[in-house]
């Protein structure tokens, strides 16, 4: 029988796609936007990253698509429900990147807690002054109370990671209510968010909930930027109503706002949480993995179930 189609938006790892993706299938590289119409067209397989927009008018060009495998954990970059109507199934990445975030958002904290970016924009600008009794002074974190929006593989690690340098850590879920969020906001010196991107949580952290934080809160974002309201988080730090954020994921990527960017009480990362040679390649061995099992009419695990 002969191979099914299988379309990459991007080369990935060339090494890992021949060993582990070429003895199951034929395999074509889109090299651009155009090309990609070209060939989808006899695509079975569909290989995304998470800046590929996957959507109905998308999928009506591909009529014998079954299957996509998104290199990513998260996919908001897909239209589930177009999906589902045409009867394409989908796999993700979760797991393999969980640790890499998990430390990418212990970088963060520690980094917004200790001053680091203003640090740094100093010595880079050859402006240092000198030692100081009381020069950029931050806090230390032992004691301190963490607030995880998410429970999900990542948020647990983070978890592990903050209460290993003495953080006091609970969560928030989706099954929360509205009186325990507020609760939980008024003490959350450390707020790290872990979750999906969905309309439920669009804008999760607005004016409203940013108010409800403690002066000396750090706000962290390794999920997906539309999860903060980004123009009530750029007040908020500017004016000192919180003391710090740390931020890997933009609600426009890869715009970041000049709003964040003029501010010295933020660290910027350009969407590195998984961003490690181990995970990056772990990622599309599994993305493999699921889509030549849901080509072969498995129940892979990594299957997104919408
Ligand atoms: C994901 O997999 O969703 C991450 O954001 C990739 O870095």
């Amino acid at each position: 029988m002969a191979k099914p189609l299988v379309v990459l938006t991007h080369p990935l790892f060339p090494d890992l796609v021949r060993k582990e993706l070429h003895p199951h299938a034929r395999v074509k590289v889109a090299r651009s936007p155009a090309d990609l119409r070209k060939i989808l067209p006899q695509a079975e397989g569909l290989m995304t990253l998470l800046t590929d927009r996957v959507d109905a008018p998308l999928l009506a060009r591909a009529p014998h698509l079954r299957a996509i495998a998104n290199v990513a954990v998260g996919v908001n970059n897909l239209d589930l429900v177009a999906c589902r109507k045409r009867g394409v199934r989908i796999v993700n990445t979760p797991g393999v990147l969980v640790r890499a975030t998990a430390e990418l958002t212990l970088a963060l904290l520690l980094a917004a807690a200790r001053r680091l970016p203003e640090g740094e924009a100093i010595c880079r600008r050859d402006a240092f002054p000198g030692w100081g009794l009381d020069y950029l002074l931050g806090f230390e974190l032992r004691g301190r109370e963490a607030v995880i929006v998410g429970q999900g593989q990542i948020g647990r690690e983070t978890a592990r990671l903050f209460r290993a340098i003495g953080l006091k850590v609970t969560f928030i879920t989706s099954r929360d209510s509205d009186a325990k969020i507020r609760t939980r906001l008024r003490r959350a010196q450390v707020l790290s968010f872990h979750c999906p991107l969905t309309p439920d949580t669009h804008h999760w952290l607005d004016a409203r909930r940013l108010a409800l934080l403690p002066r000396d809160a750090i706000v962290l974002n390794t999920a997906r930027g539309p999860v903060v309201d980004e123009a009530a988080l750029a007040r908020a730090l500017r004016t000192k109503r919180i003391f710090a954020a740390g931020l890997d994921v933009y609600e426009q990527e890869p715009r970041i706002p000049r709003a964040l960017r003029m501010l010295p009480n933020v660290v910027l990362a350009p969407h590195l949480g998984s961003a490690t040679q181990e995970t990056r390649r772990a990622m599309v061995s599994l993305a493999i993995r699921g889509l030549v099992g849901l080509l072969r009419g498995q129940a892979p695990g990594n299957e997104v179930r919408s």
